[in-house]
């Protein structure tokens, strides 16, 4: 099939969160399976690094959104490793190269523009089209940036018989953010002669979101895990779309997120500095010992050490952390190491918290990818206290790399973390369900004490623990399949690939 796949963020060029995983991966296993894909992002300053080669695909390209008129060029490069699929062909990557957009040193939010920036990005994916003469089966769009695309296919782009065919997807990653501007800013979406087509309630009260009229017209919704499907249909966690999410309940579907078996492979990863696997599990204690030495912490065998990689925000439940984590500490024998970036009083916290107990807590103010592998690698535990989590991705990369996840019980979290019951010996991590401090505190108490109560060898019932954990099938091979049954669904006649990956066959691991 032909997908049009746009993305605020793709990685390895460019990524924040799990987002930027998801839209380098996704895409990466569709065109591994040999359908036709075409990804779109932003030429942000951090996408030209040294060696990866950009071709000018067209200059001087023009839109006129309201007032203003944007001007940008199209670049082309390859998805890295991607030449292996049938034709030996790479997946293209095509860039939108707007300086005065893009060039910014964070990928959101340095200035008043978000909805120029993100416009432009859903009109220049659809003009990138029509440059290669390229007809979408699919478009396929992810969260509020790119929301616009399904209304501008209906609209401004309708009469290009390129999108006759073309149906869309819109794929939740996190119902936090909308894209929600006054409706001042409608002109500049390009689509002022569709005000009666934006959600009115909303134009009422002077507002646009970008991601509401995604839900209005988009073809099909996904979200990426079933519990977050079923829990933006409430109003306790519907953030105010609940009531339209139930209207298109007949199109929404969760389809759990996979990771990137490759990017994230024990086994071979060369940001650690020994391999190791569920059937030997010996390296990952020299993993841990590089861990322990690069944060200047003692090393002991028998003292557990929690990691932490996460952006910094409400979202991850870092108040219970706050809450709890200096009297576990000063009680508990346990070490945490921690990385992430992200709002200023959880980062004071962390300072505070490595000042107060400097043999056992270790922070890096950072966004930093090679650290956030050693930390999967090394860490015995990983703490994901989420308030709420569309699917997460570091649970799974923690339960492949043998790192017992200690999770709430919420969206995908839910989802692929499964409680470990001492008795049956089954279950890969410690989930709590109610998201107050005692539940933080009874999941890590939880956690240490499994940890410390083997008798013998101690570490039996640990490595029993983490090998339930480390051999699930997390890979995006197992779940593309999903997708492609809606894409399918959608455009029944489009014609497929002669070999397809293995339609998943459930969404639990
Ligand atoms: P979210 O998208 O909400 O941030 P996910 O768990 O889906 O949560 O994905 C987070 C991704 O971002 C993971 O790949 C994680 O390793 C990465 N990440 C988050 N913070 C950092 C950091 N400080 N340094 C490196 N990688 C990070
Ligand atoms: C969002 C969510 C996260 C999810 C990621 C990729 O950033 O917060 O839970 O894993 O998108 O879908």
């Amino acid at each position: 099939m032909n997908v049009l796949f746009v993305s605020s963020e793709v990685a390895p060029f460019a990524k924040s969160g799990g987002l930027g995983d998801v839209a380098g991966a996704l895409p990466r296993q569709l065109h591994a399976d040999g359908h036709d894909v075409r990804v779109v992002l932003p030429m942000y300053p951090r996408v030209k690094v040294p060696g990866r080669e950009f071709t000018e695909v067209k200059t001087g390209v023009e839109i006129q959104l309201g007032p203003t008129t944007v001007r940008f060029s199209i670049y082309r490069s390859d998805m890295p490793g991607t030449a292996r699929n049938g034709s030996g062909e790479s997946l293209p990557v095509y860039f939108i190269h707007c300086p005065g957009l893009y060039d910014r040193p964070s990928l959101y939010g340095q200035a008043n523009d978000e909805h120029l920036r993100f416009a432009t990005l859903s009109w220049a994916a659809l003009k990138v089209c029509q440059h290669l003469a390229f007809a979408p089966d699919i478009a396929h769009v992810n969260d509020w940036q790119t929301a616009l695309i399904p209304l501008l296919l209906h609209t401004r782009f309708a009469w290009d018989k390129l999108f006759a065919r073309t149906k869309t997807v819109l794929t939740l990653h996190n119902i936090g953010h909308q894209g929600t501007f006054p409706a001042s800013v409608l002109p500049e979406t390009g689509l002022q002669d569709s005000a009666h087509l934006f959600h009115q309630d909303e134009l009422r009260d002077g507002r646009i979101g970008f991601l509401v009229t995604g839900l209005l017209y988009a073809d099909a919704i996904t979200t990426v895990s079933p519990t977050y499907a079923r829990e933006i249909q409430t109003p306790e966690q519907g953030v105010r779309l609940d009531g339209i999410l139930r209207r298109r309940n007949d199109v929404l579907t969760g389809i759990l997120n996979g990771i990137d078996e490759i990017e994230w492979n024990p086994q071979a990863d060369h940001h650690i500095p020994a391999a190791f696997s569920s059937t030997s599990l010996d390296g990952k204690e020299l993993c841990k010992q590089a861990l322990l030495k690069s944060a200047g912490l003692p090393y002991k065998r028998d003292v557990p050490v929690i990691g932490l990689v996460s952006r910094l925000v409400w979202q991850k439940g870092l108040d219970l952390v706050v809450d709890v984590l200096p009297r576990l500490l000063s009680q508990h024998r346990f070490q945490m190491v921690i990385l992430g970036k992200g709002e200023h009083r959880y980062e004071d916290f962390f300072r505070t918290l490595q000042r107060a107990f400097p043999t056992k807590v270790h922070f890096d103010s950072a966004f930093n990818e090679p650290r956030a592998h050693l930390v999967e690698a090394g860490a015995d535990m990983f703490l994901m206290p989420s308030r709420y989590e569309p699917c997460g991705l570091n649970q799974m990369y923690s339960l492949r790399y043998g790192t017992v996840p200690i999770v709430h019980k919420t969206g995908g979290l839910a989802d692929t973390v499964w409680p470990f019951d001492e008795r049956s010996g089954r279950g890969t991590g410690f989930v709590f369900e109610h998201f107050d401090d005692a539940g933080l505190s009874w999941g890590i108490k939880q956690a240490l004490s499994i940890w410390g109560s083997g008798t013998g060898d101690y570490r039996a019932r640990w490595q029993h623990l983490q090998r339930n954990g480390m051999d699930l099938p997390f890979g995006w091979r197992h779940r593309v399949g999903r997708y492609v049954d809606i894409y399918r669904h959608l455009v029944p006649d489009a014609v497929m690939p002669p070999s397809s990956s293995p339609v998943s066959s459930s969404s639990s691991p």
